[in-house]
């Protein structure tokens, strides 16, 4: 058995998308954790997701900004093993439901440590932080500042950031962009929201306003439009500051960091972006003679995208219009990010080694859309043939918690991998649970 990892990963670029642990096993499988995939795929069935339970636990950006609070964005993937991982590292958690906070709430995960987020929070939202008492509300529209206070028990107050749109365009799709205007989140510093937002926080009694957030969008490959996102929000510290005589102790910056999809992606590691964030604030903040405020950060993707592989089975393979379609027993339902922003990923035979030579083929799903595209133009065996396992590294994240009931094929399990053993953390969805929900007749 080779021990060799697939990839160096340098500090630069994490190219490799593979999780670190990955080594290649004999007879064409490939081991994760110590725990073959194809073993993996026997045992748990098909589609599947395997989640490397140390990678998530990577700590890498806690050492990169340890005088900083790094908030796991629970959008990316979230259950409750993850929760106990998240709080066992030290992380807060980035919520945006009631449901996700329940979650949390079930494994005793410290409120103070949660951040709730989003531009439409519901009255059952907004009730249940306040009930288990959320560290951080944050505030997205005007509209929310006296609905929230009002809540609030009297001689009582609730932690809050206002959520600024610093003008900046950044993120790898349109969907995805988050920080300039025109886009449904945040308030315009540009147009004075931003600034009404403040001044109407600091006269409430039962809210106290911690400080500044943003997020500008997410897969951004760069470290520079964080950057700029820190000296606008600087500015508009001192603005705060000027006018209303406050200095806010808080600036949470969001996530978005990349994770590498294919190899040779950029993807720097949060060490290079925690670099650039901390000169650029520490700079900002010495020219506006402003304290340091307390850094958040909330990365979601790169901590959870590099520990996933998704598991497939292939079911057909077929040529048509010149190109070869091998079509797996998964897709948009359990992947819909091919479909919703063009995303690439790469795939791997595993389980079945062959001499036979490499083509370009198409990855499909087995859903009733031209478009069920998982994966295109990446190179397979030639002899590729129903039954053989097609493993997708990089899945970690905005897959498993963005699958659909379409076509009724139930949602895939979650496995994890650690110290050469896997567990079940969320069973396969069956027909059973789909029936029991429809309750019409
Ligand atoms: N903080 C806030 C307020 C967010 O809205 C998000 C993501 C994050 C943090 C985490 O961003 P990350 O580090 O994971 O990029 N479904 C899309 C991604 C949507 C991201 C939504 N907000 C996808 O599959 O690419």
């Amino acid at each position: 058995m080779t021990t060799e990892p697939l990839l160096v990963v340098n500090e630069l670029s994490t190219s490799s998308v593979w999780p670190a642990s990955a080594v290649s096993a004999p007879g064409g499988d490939l081991s994760v954790a110590g725990v073959s995939l194809l073993e993996l795929a026997e045992r748990y069935g098909t589609p599947t997701y395997v989640l490397d339970e140390g990678e998530v636990r990577s700590r890498a950006w806690a050492r990169a900004l340890p005088e900083a609070e790094i908030v796991y964005a629970a959008k990316a993937f979230l259950c409750r093993a993850v929760v106990d991982w998240i709080e066992e590292e030290g992380l807060g958690l980035d919520v945006c439901s009631a449901g996700e906070l329940e979650l949390a709430a079930t494994r005793g995960f410290p409120a103070e440590r949660i951040v709730l987020h989003g531009n439409a929070k519901s009255p059952q939202d907004l009730g249940t932080a306040l009930r288990l008492g959320v560290g951080r509300i944050v505030i997205d529209s005007g509209c929310e500042i006296a609905r929230l206070a009002a809540q609030v028990p009297a001689h009582d107050a609730q932690q809050v950031m206002v959520r600024v749109l610093p003008g900046i365009e950044a993120g790898a799709h349109p969907k995805i962009r988050t920080g300039a205007e025109g886009q449904k989140f945040g308030l315009s510093i540009a147009n004075g929201d931003a600034e009404e937002a403040v001044a109407r926080i600091l006269g409430q009694p039962q809210l106290e306003l911690a400080g500044l957030h943003c997020h500008l969008g997410s897969q951004i490959s760069s470290p520079e439009p964080y950057e700029r996102a820190v000296r606008e929000l600087v500015s508009f510290l001192v603005r705060v500051r000027d006018r209303f005589g406050v200095v806010l102790p808080e600036l949470d910056l969001g996530g978005g960091f990349a994770a590498a999809y294919l190899p040779g992606d950029a993807a720097p590691a949060p060490a290079v972006y925690a670099r650039r964030i901390r000169r650029a604030l520490t700079g900002a903040c010495a020219e506006a003679d402003l304290p340091l405020p307390r850094l958040t950060v909330e990365p979601g993707r790169s901590i959870m995208a590099p520990a996933g592989i998704a598991l497939y089975r292939v079911l057909a393979v077929k040529r048509s219009g010149g190109r070869v379609f091998v079509a797996v027993d998964g897709g948009m339902s359990d992947n819909p990010r091919p479909a919703l922003y063009g995303a690439r990923y790469t795939v791997r035979r595993v389980g079945r080694a062959s001499a036979a030579p490499m083509r370009a083929a198409t990855v499909v799903g087995r859903h009733c859309e031209a478009g069920d595209v998982l994966a295109d133009g990446v190179e397979l065996p030639e002899d590729v043939r129903p039954g053989d396992v097609l493993a997708v590294p990089a899945s970690g994240a905005y897959q498993v918690s963005m699958a659909s009931g379409y076509n009724m094929t139930g949602r895939p399990p979650v496995v994890a991998v650690a110290d050469g053993r896997s567990r079940l953390l969320v069973r396969r969805e069956t027909f059973d649970d789909q029936r029991r929900r429809d309750v019409g007749l």
